[in-house]
């Protein structure tokens, strides 16, 4: 069995803590310098995977911008457990290749992307991550929203955390955090994070952490 490719969770954040705006629009909360780090990351990473409810909100295109970095585009990955991608979404542009993984009572096909069905009532993670190791896959950047980053943590699946913390507060008590799902009750069941670095980014600051497991 192929070793299980590295995982790389990758958020932009306020200094509440805040991913988005309190009606789930994004917002853009990294600075240019910022840019330029998570595109080259991109450059290195094998395949980006996002939670569809950030291709509904935020209709990415999780493609390296020539502009910040050089580098193929990686595969693109994303949860869909009942097949709910836009057939406009960009992830669906064909400019670079895509993975839906959805689950396994899911019927819905996508003309210009690949499907794997992977898990019961939701995209099961661990073998997903075995899936992607097979097809050669050794680095997955992890780059949201909120419900996916905790299921990566809770699950113990990640191996690093960074975080951009932009010099904004945006409140609100229903926009979402860096991590969201249940949270954790008591408090030593939560992923434990080893601080590694901390570098200023222009106005704001990145933190690098390994996951503890
Ligand atoms: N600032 C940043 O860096 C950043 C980056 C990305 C997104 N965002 C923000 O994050 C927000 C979206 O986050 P979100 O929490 O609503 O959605 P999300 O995390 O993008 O997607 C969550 C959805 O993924 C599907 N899914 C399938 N299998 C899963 C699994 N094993 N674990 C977790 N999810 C699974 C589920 O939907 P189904 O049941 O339908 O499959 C789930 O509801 C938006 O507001 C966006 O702007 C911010």
């Amino acid at each position: 069995m192929p070793v299980r490719p590295r995982v790389i969770i990758n958020a932009a954040m306020s200094v509440d803590g805040k991913i988005a705006l309190s009606d789930g629009k994004a917002v853009r909360l990294s600075n240019e310098e910022d840019l330029r780090r998570v595109h080259r990351l991109r450059a290195e990473a094998d395949a980006i995977l996002v939670g569809v409810g950030t291709v509904l909100m935020d209709d990415p295109k999780l493609t390296v911008k020539a502009e910040y970095a050089k580098g193929r585009n990686p595969l693109r990955v994303v949860l869909d457990s009942d097949g709910k991608t836009p057939e406009n979404a960009h992830v669906l542009d064909g400019t670079a290749p895509t993975l839906i993984v959805t689950s396994a009572d899911s019927t819905r096909t996508f003309p210009r992307a690949e499907v794997l069905r992977c898990g019961k009532d939701e995209v099961d993670l661990a073998l997903l991550l075995d899936h992607l190791a097979s097809r050669g896959i050794k680095t997955v950047l992890v780059e949201g929203g909120s419900t996916v980053i905790w299921s990566f943590l809770r699950h113990r699946l990640a191996d690093e955390l960074k975080v951009f913390i932009s010099s904004r507060v945006l409140g609100g008590h229903a926009a979402p955090t860096l991590a969201g799902g249940q949270g954790v009750t008591p408090l030593d069941e939560a992923p434990g994070l080893r601080l590694d670095r901390i570098e200023r980014l222009g106005d704001g600051a990145l933190l690098e952490y390994t996951v503890v497991r």
